[in-house]
C-alpha cells in the first residue's frame, strides 16, 4: 500500500511509540493526525513536523473526541487509509494487595481506555475508510498495539494483561469482518520499549529489564517499533495477525 499522500491517524501519536510512528508516517509522505490528551507535547511534534502533522485533542474513550480526530484525518490527502493505535495505560497492582483487593475502578479504567479506547478508534475510522474511493487494491490498513504482557503477563499485571489479550483477541474477528471493504487489521505486541511509560523506573532497572532480552540485550527503541508498522502498512499479505516485537523476550512471573 501507498503511503504517499494518504491520510493517517495515530492515538497515543505525542509520545514514545506512537510519536515515532507519527514521524515515520510523515517521513514516508503520509499526512498524518495526532490525536492524544496530551496537547502540550502532541502541538509541539505537530509544530516540529510542519504542515504534514496536525494534532487533534482526543481522549480515544469519548465518541465525540474521536470523531473529530477521524473527520480531520478523513479530510487529509486521499483520505483516511491508515490507522495506528498506541493510545494506552499501563498499571501495577496486585489481585490482593497488602491492606484491600484490587480497586474495581482501577482495574474497569485500564479495560475503558486500552480496549474500549481502541475498539472506538477501530469503528470510527473504519466507517470513514468504507467511503473512500479505492485505491489501486482498494486498500487501508488499522494496527492495534497489544503487548507480549497479553500472553505472559506477570504478577501485578492482571488489568493490563487482560486488556492487551483483549486487543489480541479483537484482531482476527474484526480483520474477517473488514476483509470484505479491503481494510486489514493487525496487531504488534512489543517487548520492553524505551518511551515514557518506563520513564518512571530507575535507570539501573531499565537496564536490567533490557538485559534479560536474548537479542539484542536491551530495550526496544520507538523507531523500531515504527518501522514494523511502515512494514504491516506496505505488505498486503499482512492480515488478521499479532506479531511479537521482543527480541524473543519472555517475562518471568515477576
Ligand atoms: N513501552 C513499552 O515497553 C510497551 C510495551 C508493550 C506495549 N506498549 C503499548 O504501546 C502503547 C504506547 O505506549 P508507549 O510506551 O508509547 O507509552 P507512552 O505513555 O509514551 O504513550 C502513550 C500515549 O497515549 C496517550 N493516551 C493515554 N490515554 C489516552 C486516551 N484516553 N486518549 C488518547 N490518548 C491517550 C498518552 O497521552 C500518551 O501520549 C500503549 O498501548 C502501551 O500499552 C508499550
Amino acid at each position: 500500500m501507498q503511503i504517499t499522500g494518504t491520510g493517517a491517524l495515530v492515538t497515543g501519536g505525542a509520545s514514545g511509540l506512537g510519536a515515532a510512528t507519527v514521524r515515520r508516517l510523515v517521513g514516508a509522505g503520509a499526512q498524518v493526525v495526532i490525536a492524544d490528551l496530551n496537547a502540550q507535547t502532541g502541538e509541539a511534534l505537530a509544530a516540529e513536523l510542519g504542515e504534514n502533522a496536525h494534532f487533534v485533542s482526543t481522549d480515544v474513550t469519548s465518541e465525540d473526541s474521536l470523531r473529530a480526530a477521524v473527520q480531520t484525518a478523513a479530510g487529509l490527502g486521499n483520505g483516511l487509509r491508515i490507522v495506528v493505535n498506541c493510545a494506552g495505560i499501563a498499571i501495577a497492582e496486585k489481585v490482593l494487595g497488602k491492606d484491600a483487593p484490587h480497586d474495581l475502578n482501577r482495574f474497569a479504567k485500564v479495560l475503558q481506555v486500552n480496549v474500549v479506547g481502541i475498539f472506538n478508534a477501530i469503528r470510527l475510522s473504519s466507517d470513514a475508510m468504507q467511503h473512500n474511493e479505492p485505491d489501486a487494491e482498494g486498500e487501508r490498513a488499522i494496527v492495534l498495539t497489544a503487548s507480549v504482557a497479553a500472553f505472559d503477563g506477570q504478577i501485578g499485571q492482571a488489568a493490563y494483561s487482560a486488556s492487551k489479550a483483549g486487543v489480541v483477541g479483537m484482531t482476527l474477528p474484526i480483520a474477517r469482518e473488514l476483509a470484505r471493504y479491503g481494510i486489514r487489521v493487525m496487531t504488534i505486541a512489543p517487548g520492553i520499549f524505551d518511551t515514557p511509560m518506563l520513564a518512571g523506573l530507575p535507570e539501573s532497572a531499565r537496564a536490567s529489564l533490557g538485559q534479560q532480552v536474548p537479542f539484542p540485550p536491551r530495550l526496544g527503541r520507538p523507531e523500531e517499533y515504527a518501522a514494523l508498522v511502515q512494514s504491516i502498512v506496505e505488505n498486503t499479505m499482512l492480515n488478521g495477525e499479532t506479531i511479537r516485537l521482543d527480541g524473543a523476550f519472555r517475562m518471568a512471573p515477576r
